[in-house]
């Protein structure tokens, strides 16, 4: 088995010998999940960007399809969305035929267009078929700026409105502009948002999620808005990540008075947007790498993996605010290792490392800890470590994971703060080999990081800091 092989994640999204990355085009149809994806289907390296393409029925174990969307000398395929256009309100159907699937994509025009090189537009493709066969229509584009940058359509139909909106952004401009339309193919310039904060880079793939609101003083069908915002670089833990916004939306405008926050406290979780199709709590998947280092990520000749998806809440609190829960969609049948029995083990319990695991249950809020996974050789172990203490809070650190050099810029996650007022914190550690993604306190954080140790035995110990 080739080293690289040892990296593959079973129960994430990874391409079989090409390049990935954002996820596009996301979406829940017929009773199967859809994923595309940013795809080089000649090579390992950001170019020729297609749309790859593969369907789940459960989210953890994936299936590729032909390549949905290919790029051409004239043009490059870049992120976008898929929707259900369920009453053929864009006519792209033919009589009798069922309502067509459409991706809204960014056709990035390369220096061989006749009369658009160099721009970013927004561009069409249908299918008939469920997704597998797809047509570029022929009046592409549909939307255009005459932007070098204006990119990432996310359409979904706004209810109250009976109207699409597409949120797209100006990536350099970081402004996130919003358009509507009645057919998908002739869009209206609604509104801007920018947001000062969000300052460390350009905006990337945003999205705009109507999210169930649960907790203090709330009815049933409570819900607020959230926007998913990416930023290269500038993002929460260093490089590219991803933010949320919490606020209000009313069929053409977006409104915050809040301040972002992190979707989460890794440096692997960027270009993250949700499935369209799915009613209640928004499910989504990112891109589990990192703009910074990506070209020094070393599996080959794949590279990159999508995140485990996840699942987005609302909770309020008593004073009113609002805080984003989020919850990893986890293998029913995953080997399970309690963190009780690890630190009740006088001896670390060592495992399989090849084959995925979770180690999940409860450690004091308020007093220090450490779970230690131990790698490889026991004599000279590669430490992936979850510690928490009272002032530093709760970190992930891949320093001491690696034999060879990894992202060490970037080797710790943000620290989480767990409230004071609960004694014990929930942990969820999922662990499919290159891919880590921590769950605390009951879906207040996550952490997503990756891991190439390349061993095929873990030892799991958990104990007070020596
Ligand atoms: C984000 C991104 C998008 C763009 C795509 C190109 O990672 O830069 O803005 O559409 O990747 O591959």
């Amino acid at each position: 088995q080739a080293r690289t092989d040892l990296f593959r994640p079973r129960h994430h999204l990874t391409p079989e010998s090409t390049w990935m990355n954002d996820p596009n085009g996301l979406i829940r149809h017929e009773g199967r999940w859809h994923a595309f994806y940013q795809n080089n289907p000649l090579g390992s390296d950001h170019a020729n960007l297609s749309w790859a393409h593969a369907v789940s029925d459960d989210l953890v174990s994936w299936t590729h399809l032909p390549l949905a969307l290919p790029f051409s000398e004239e043009e490059l395929i870049f992120s976008g969305s898929v929707v259900h256009d369920a009453e053929n309100s864009s006519g792209l159907a033919g009589p009798g035929e069922p309502g067509p699937l459409v991706a809204i994509y960014t056709s990035a025009y390369t220096d061989a267009h006749p009369t658009l090189a160099g721009i970013q537009a927004q561009s069409i493709a249908s299918s008939t078929d469920g997704g597998t066969v797809w047509t570029y229509h022929s009046g592409n584009p549909v939307l255009d700026r005459s932007s070098a940058n204006f990119r990432d359509p996310k359409v979904f139909r706004h209810q109250e409105s009976g109207r699409w909106v597409m949120v797209a952004v100006e990536a350099v401009d970081h402004q996130v502009h919003i358009h509507t339309s009645a057919d998908l193919l002739t869009w209206e310039h609604a509104s801007v948002f920018t947001h000062p904060e969000v300052d460390g880079g350009i905006w990337e793939c945003p999205d705009l999620v109507r999210v169930p609101v649960s907790g203090d003083g709330t009815g049933p069908g409570a819900e607020a808005w959230v926007l998913v915002l990416s930023t290269n670089p500038g993002g929460p833990a260093g490089g590219s990540g991803t933010y949320t916004l919490i606020g209000d939306f009313d069929g053409r405008t977006f409104t915050t008075e809040a301040s972002p926050q992190p979707l989460d406290l890794g440096q692997d979780c960027y270009a993250a947007v949700s499935f369209s199709g799915v009613d209640g709590d928004p499910v989504l998947l990112g891109w589990m790498n990192n703009w910074d280092y990506v070209a020094q990520t070393p599996t080959s000749p794949w590279r990159s993996s999508l995140t485990l998806a996840r699942t987005l809440r609302l909770e309020r609190s008593g004073d009113g605010t609002l805080a984003v829960r989020q919850h990893l969609v986890i293998p029913d049948d995953l080997r399970t290792v309690d963190l009780a029995d690890a630190a009740a083990a006088e001896a670390p319990i060592v495992l399989d490392a090849e084959e995925p695991f979770r180690l999940r249950g409860t450690l004091p809020s308020r007093s220090p800890w450490r779970v230690v996974l131990s790698f490889g050789d026991p004599e000279a172990p590669q430490d992936l470590v979850l510690s928490s203490d009272p002032e530093d809070g709760v970190v992930l650190d891949r320093s001491r994971t690696h034999a060879e050099p990894f992202a060490v810029e970037h080797a710790r996650s943000l620290p989480y703060l767990p409230g004071t007022e609960r004694e014990e914190l929930t942990i969820e550690m999922v662990v499919d080999r290159s891919c880590v993604e921590v769950e605390l306190d009951g879906g207040r954080a996550l952490i997503s990081q990756q891991i190439f140790h390349g061993a095929s035995q873990v030892g799991v110990a958990v104990g007070p800091i020596a």
